[in-house]
């Protein structure tokens, strides 16, 4: 066991700490009040090759460690919330075609990523969120080709992306055993994007519906085998949930940072609110509740890369750092006080972006079931 960076991880994250010092936090206000991210910085974050960080070698990518991707969508979290779960889509969305994909549906959907193009991971529908087995987006047959007709709602990158994995069911009477995963391409007939979403937090995040209709896909682009999408969904979220989790503690660290600086200089009865105890003991409990949610981030992606079964650490990894990042971005507002709340200092939307990390990917009710599932039966 090692807690040190190697140097590479530290040259890296030396790099990504740049681009979110100087590209990233300097806009994030703006980004959060415009509801959208920065269009020269998609550019600018596939300069710095954060686009493609889950393809491998042989595909033209970095290759890299799900551990060394944690770190870096932790420092992105820390910078903005809302980039990080853009930047995060594309690897969420690159885990059915690394997993299951054909040689050509690699080549294929990896030179997007490659070339700096956004993906997109379409599984949700109005109707199946947490039941992500009841996806009503139908695919028939049609020759060789399916036909897919449905609507998908908060898809991540949906109006801003070039590429997508798209869940829908060949076999309605199989239930969770007709799902089946596609690729397709944004410019396909009948692939339209619908509304966007209007939200709370990670306003710099693009979050829209998908609209499929008579959408042609040739067999080509089917992901596995017909039936196969619902394992490979989830082991997509297995692959995915610690990283929510990086981007959780990323944010909780930025709110964390701001509280103990604000505690240093903010007097009030004469002295810095930091030597009163009971600011202490805030202050104490947010970096215990930090650390241990960073190991467990930490531990999820090595368990991944030894090869070990972590479907249960990856649930626990999303399900304590999104938990943590709650508590931590709620108390620095509570740290700063009135002033926390305003929309001059940054804390308030630490803790509107922290609400989104215990909702997607899965609600902390549901890593709740999995993990309980895992330790009792
Ligand atoms: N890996 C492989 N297979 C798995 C698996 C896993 N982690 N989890 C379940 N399966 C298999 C089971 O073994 C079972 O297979 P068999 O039938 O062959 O035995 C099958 O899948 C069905 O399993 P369950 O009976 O457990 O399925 P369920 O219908 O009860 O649902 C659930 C389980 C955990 C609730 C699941 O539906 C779930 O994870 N829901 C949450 C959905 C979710 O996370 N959505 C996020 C959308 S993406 C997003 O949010 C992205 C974004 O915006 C950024």
């Amino acid at each position: 066991m090692d807690f040190q960076f190697t140097p590479d991880q530290t040259a890296l994250l030396k790099m990504v700490q740049e681009v979110v010092t100087k590209e990233i936090i300097p806009y994030a206000h703006e980004m959060d009040e415009k509801a959208t991210i920065r269009p020269e910085l998609i550019q600018q974050l596939h300069n710095a090759g954060l686009l493609n960080l889950t393809v491998p070698e042989e595909y033209d990518g970095p290759g890299l460690d799900a551990l060394t991707i944690a770190f870096i969508y932790e420092q992105l979290g820390r910078g903005d919330a809302g980039v990080a779960t853009s930047v995060a889509a594309n690897a969420l969305a690159s885990y059915p075609v690394l997993t299951t994909g054909t040689h050509e549906q690699k080549q294929y959907f990896f030179n997007f990523l490659n070339e700096g193009k956004l993906a997109a991971f379409a599984l949700t529908e109005p109707g199946a969120g947490s039941d992500a087995g009841s996806v009503a987006t139908a695919a028939v047959k049609d020759g060789d080709d399916y036909i897919l007709n449905g609507t998908k709602c908060f898809i991540t990158n949906g109006g801003l992306a070039d590429i997508f994995v798209v869940f829908a069911n060949a076999r309605k009477s199989a239930g969770i055993r007709g799902l089946t995963a596609f690729i397709v391409d944004r410019n396909t007939p009948g692939f339209s994007v619908g509304k966007h979403e209007d939200k709370m937090g990670i306003r710099s995040s693009n979050t829209c519906e998908l609209i499929l209709d008579h959408v042609r896909v040739p067999s080509s682009r089917r992901i596995g085998k017909e039936g196969h999408g619902f394992k490979i969904a989830m082991k997509t979220l297995d692959s995915a949930r610690p990283f929510v989790g990086a981007v959780s503690i990323g944010l909780a660290q930025a709110a964390f940072d701001f509280a103990v600086k604000y505690a240093r200089e903010r007097q009030q009865f004469g002295k810095a609110i930091a030597s009163f105890q009971l600011v202490q003991a805030m202050i104490a409990d947010m970096g215990m509740k930090l650390e241990s949610a960073r190991l467990l981030v930490y531990k999820a992606c090595w368990m991944k890369e030894q090869g070990l079964s972590f479907s249960k650490e990856a649930a626990m990894a999303k399900c304590l750092a999104s938990d943590t990042a709650m508590q931590i971005t709620t108390d620095a507002v509570q740290v700063v006080g009135g002033y926390g709340y305003s929309k001059e200092y940054p804390v308030e939307r630490y803790m509107r972006d922290a609400k989104i990390m215990q909702i997607y990917e899965g609600t902390n009710q549901i890593q709740r079931l999995v993990i309980g599932n895992h330790i009792l039966y």
